[in-house]
């Protein structure tokens, strides 16, 4: 009997066949080692990526694979991503360590997936330089993991699946959650926008956003199974629902998912600042579980570079935004991404990007080194800003960016707030960890127990950009 061809053609039917198949392939792997066969998937990259990692190991957990904490497992994943060159030049240098394991371990299986494997001469170079990985697959068909493990346990040889577009997201298929009590939820996946130093348009496909009725179940069965915080998760979660039939804002669906009772917090990620409207302001205002933290990329304060950048706003513009953003939602924390050294960066366009940070006081921004990635407008400017000058630049805004980023944490410095604990603290047996609702670390005195749920806390000390505190009861 040929499996593929008996096999459903329906999703989720087909992967729930093949988990089966898989299970008792397994069971003969096991036969011939002599004990259980154990999985390890490692993370690259954005929250996305985390994202599909808890549904692959979900399924690999399925199949009867024991999860483990080191890359010496039997079945490796590496789930990839390609934003900037070294995130690609890590995997490239851990592969190699990868196969030094595996000459030692005959049932090793090692599988790419991910951002860099939507990239040809990638998947060229790992065929011809790294034949020892077994299986690669995409970022549009992680819902296929079983069936690929499936061929590859079958027939030995390099398993190789990437489609070049996104279709209907599978629902329904297994998910560990690498928390209990928090997770990230895909609202919509790909990007129309095309900025022109951005890869991920290129690998992540189209805007396409999942059915509100399907966000809104996931939740609930999340929160039935303990889960008190989500992050709802998309390239630019502004413009969910512009492509549903009915359209939807994505204030609408923050405003339902806000009615869901026993969701405690709710948090989003990504903000493209030409599409926050001022409907989600003030839903947010009004909101009773939505976090007062919003991710707004500003990529670059100079307007003739965001322009050139394809970003559709100015300077001018995203200060007005800021203004209305605290004005209505006045404890909002504000974080921000920053490139710098973008091609045709001179002295006075990187010093509108300071007098952004200067004027808007992030309580963080993540700073990168612009990287230029093949096949996007900027990468093939002959104005490249040489290394030097963007390493100088790169410093000296990371310098005033942390200097608001502490003084912004001082101020709250003495006062309470609500705690989600997420762990025992890792060097003090009596401490455990949380975050406040602006996402930032608070130590405290508590045990296990606390793990899980929310409590109010005095936040009596600030060392630099954490703090340590104490319980208070309310
Ligand atoms: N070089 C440097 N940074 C980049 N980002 C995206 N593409 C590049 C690139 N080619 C940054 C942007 C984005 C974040 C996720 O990564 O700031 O918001
Ligand atoms: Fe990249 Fe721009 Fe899309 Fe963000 S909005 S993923 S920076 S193209």
């Amino acid at each position: 009997m040929n499996i593929f061809e008996n096999a459903p053609q329906t999703e989720p039917e087909r992967q729930y066949y093949f988990i089966d198949i898989a299970k008792d392939l397994l069971k003969k792997e096991e036969e011939k080692a002599g004990r259980k066969l154990t999985f390890h998937v490692t993370t690259f990259g954005c929250q996305m990526n985390a994202r599909d990692s808890e549904k692959l190991s979900g399924i690999l957990e399925r199949i009867g694979y024991i999860k483990e904490e080191s890359e010496k497992a039997d079945f490796v994943v590496y789930n990839t991503c390609t934003v900037r060159e070294n995130a690609d030049n890590r995997v490239y240098g851990r592969l190699g360590i990868l196969n030094g394991y595996k000459k030692k371990n005959p049932f090793m299986r090692i599988a790419l997936c991910g951002c860099m494997m939507q990239e040809e001469n990638v998947v060229r170079k790992i065929k011809e330089s790294y034949s020892f990985v077994d299986i690669m697959f995409g970022t549009h068909n992680i819902h296929e993991l079983a069936e690929l493990v499936v061929a590859n346990l079958q027939t030995n040889a390099m398993t190789v699946h990437i489609l070049d577009h996104g279709q209907n997201p599978v629902e329904n298929l297994p998910i560990d959650r690498e928390y209990k009590f928090k997770t990230g939820i895909n609202i919509m996946f790909g990007c129309n926008n095309f900025c022109s130093y951005c890869i991920v348009p290129y690998v992540r496909g189209r805007e396409r956003s999942r059915e509100p009725k399907a966000i809104i179940n996931e939740i609930e069965r999340m929160v039935q199974d303990g889960v008190k915080e989500i992050m709802l998760l998309g390239q630019n979660v502004n413009s969910f629902g512009k492509d549903l039939d009915p359209v939807m804002t994505f204030s609408e669906l923050l405003h339902e998912i806000d009615q869901i009772p026993g969701l405690e917090r709710i948090r989003f990620m990504t903000s493209h600042p030409k599409d926050l409207s001022q409907e989600l302001i003030d839903e947010i205002a009004v909101s009773k579980h939505v976090c007062h933290h919003i991710h707004l990329p500003l990529q670059s304060g100079s307007s003739r570079l965001l322009k050139d950048m394809n970003r559709h706003y100015t300077k001018e513009s995203y200060l007005d935004l800021v203004d209305r953003i605290r004005k209505a939602i006045p404890d909002v924390a504000l974080t921000t991404d920053i490139i710098v050294g973008y091609p045709g960066e001179t002295e006075e366009d990187f010093e509108e990007t300071m007098d952004v940070v200067r004027k808007v006081k992030y309580d963080s921004a993540f700073t990168f080194e612009y990287s230029p990635r093949t096949g996007t407008p900027a990468a093939s400017r002959p104005d490249q800003v040489p290394a030097d000058v963007v390493k100088t630049r790169f410093d000296r805004l990371l310098k005033e960016v942390q200097k608001y980023g502490r003084e912004r944490a001082k101020e709250l410095e003495g006062s309470v707030g609500k705690v989600l604990v997420e762990s025992m603290n890792r060097e003090d047996e009596n401490l455990v960890t949380g975050r406040l609702e602006n996402n930032s670390v608070v130590h405290f005195p508590g045990d296990a127990s606390l793990i899980g749920s929310i409590v109010t806390v005095k936040l009596t000390e600030c060392r630099g950009f954490y703090y340590f505190g104490e319980m208070v009861s309310e």
